[in-house]
Order: structure tokens, then C-alpha cells, then sequence
């Protein structure tokens, strides 16, 4: 069996900078599933598609082509190896990474249709030697079988305060009150929706990461695996 680590959380909770650490320490795949939702909502608005279109975005997310470009994995820098992602042959990482795509994200990925067309993709990642798989609900739904699981936790203010900085450093025009509305909003719909909310799976380990800088978090969590 290959062996999935899950880390699942909110937005801003650090899951994918921890993530794609924890997969580089232990020289794993990396599945960012949140970018798959970016990415369909993307392609979805490209075919001028109606988000609230349950069937048209499903469509849409069994069509599209969605590759993970790896960059250069490194240490240095929170944000090393974030890798681009190619939406049917054209690099939109830039897009993907902004709230009104994270809105759209979280639209459409209320919907039971849509979160069905993603299933087998999210499977496939599942290669040796192993994956770290960071989303929403890898633990609970994608990979239920996963050891060990972790969910990411952080205050609103901690987890608008660093995406904030994100954005900021690469370039996107965001005021810090407008990203903690845009935030809570989409927090509440994620845990509220009735297809995979936002929860913790049962048997995960909770990390609140308020205050913990990016290496203590990483350690953690490789500490949960068996030695
Ligand atoms: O980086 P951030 O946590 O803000 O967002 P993301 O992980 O890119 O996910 C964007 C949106 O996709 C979330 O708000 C969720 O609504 C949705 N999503 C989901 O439903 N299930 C997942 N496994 C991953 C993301």
C-alpha cells in the first residue's frame, strides 16, 4: 500500500507551505487539491460557464486538463517550491492564487457533482513512495485510509495576517480587513456545506499553529510517523 499523509485545514492555516515542506523532507508527491477546486472554477468562468451550474461545472471539471508543474523544491523561502499549475495548456497559477479564484473555488466545490468529477484525479496522485495531500478533506473523504492525518488550525486574525503577506509578496493588491471578510466568509461556507465540510477526521491529530513558525509545524508533523 502506498502510504498518504493528509493535512487538511482552512484557508491560511498553513497547510500548503507545511505540506509541500513535509513532502520534500521525506522526497513524497504532493497533491494540492484546493488547486484542483482553483482550477475548475477557473475553467469553469473561462467557458463562461454559471458557477451555480452543477452538471455545466462538472462537465467542465471532467474535462479540463489540469497539470502540477514542479519547481525546484528548496528549503530557503516559505514559499519554495510552489509548483505552477497549467489550466488546459495555459500557466494560470498567477490567477489561481487570487481570493475572487478562492471564492469560486469554494462555490463550486459545494457542489456534490463537482467534488465527485475530481475523485480519481486526486486518486492518481497516490504513487510511490508516498503523498502528502493537503486540502479539506483528504482525511475524511479522498483518503480515508490515510496514517497519520493532520488538520491545521490558526486564529482568523494569524491566518488573515499571512495570507495577507502571501499575496503581498507576490504582488497582489489586497487590503488585511477586506482578506478577513473574504476569509471568515469562505470558512463558514466550507464548514457548513453539506457534501465533505470543513471537520477534522476523527483519528486526526489537531495542530493549532498560532505563533508556530513554518519549521516547528514541519517537525511536528514528521514526528507523528513511525521512526
Ligand atoms: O489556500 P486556501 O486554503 O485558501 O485554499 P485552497 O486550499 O486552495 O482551497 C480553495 C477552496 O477549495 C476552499 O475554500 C474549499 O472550498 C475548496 N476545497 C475543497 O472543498 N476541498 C479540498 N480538498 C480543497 C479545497
Amino acid at each position: 500500500v502506498v502510504p498518504v499523509l493528509t493535512i487538511d485545514g482552512p484557508s491560511g492555516s498553513g497547510k500548503g507551505t507545511i505540506s509541500r515542506n513535509v513532502a520534500l523532507h521525506l522526497g513524497w508527491h504532493y497533491l494540492d487539491s484546493g488547486a484542483l477546486y482553483r482550477a475548475t472554477g477557473l475553467a469553469a468562468a473561462w467557458e463562461s460557464i454559471d458557477l451555480s451550474d452543477e452538471d455545466a461545472v462538472a462537465d467542465c471539471a471532467r474535462r479540463a486538463s489540469i497539470r502540477f508543474q514542479p519547481m525546484p523544491l528548496t528549503e530557503s523561502g516559505a514559499d519554495g517550491g510552489e509548483p505552477r499549475v497549467i489550466v488546459n495548456g495555459v500557466d494560470a497559477t498567477d490567477d489561481l492564487r487570487t481570493e475572487t479564484a478562492g471564492g469560486a473555488a469554494s462555490a463550486i466545490a459545494a457542489l456534490p457533482a463537482v467534488r465527485a468529477a475530481l475523485v480519481d484525479l486526486q486518486k492518481s496522485f497516490r504513487r510511490l513512495p508516498g503523498l502528502v495531500a493537503d486540502g479539506r478533506d483528504m482525511g475524511t473523504v479522498i483518503f480515508p485510509d490515510a496514517s497519520p492525518k493532520v488538520f491545521l488550525t490558526a486564529s482568523a486574525d494569524e491566518r488573515a495576517r499571512r495570507r495577507y503577506k502571501q499575496l503581498k509578496d507576490k504582488g497582489v493588491s489586497v487590503t488585511l480587513n477586506g482578506l478577513l471578510g473574504e476569509i471568515l466568509a469562505r470558512d463558514e461556507r466550507d464548514a457548513n456545506r453539506a457534501v465533505a465540510p470543513l471537520v477534522p477526521a476523527a483519528d486526526a491529530v489537531v495542530i493549532d499553529t498560532t505563533g508556530l513558525g513554518i519549521e516547528a509545524v514541519v517537525r511536528r508533523v514528521l514526528d507523528l510517523l513511525p521512526a
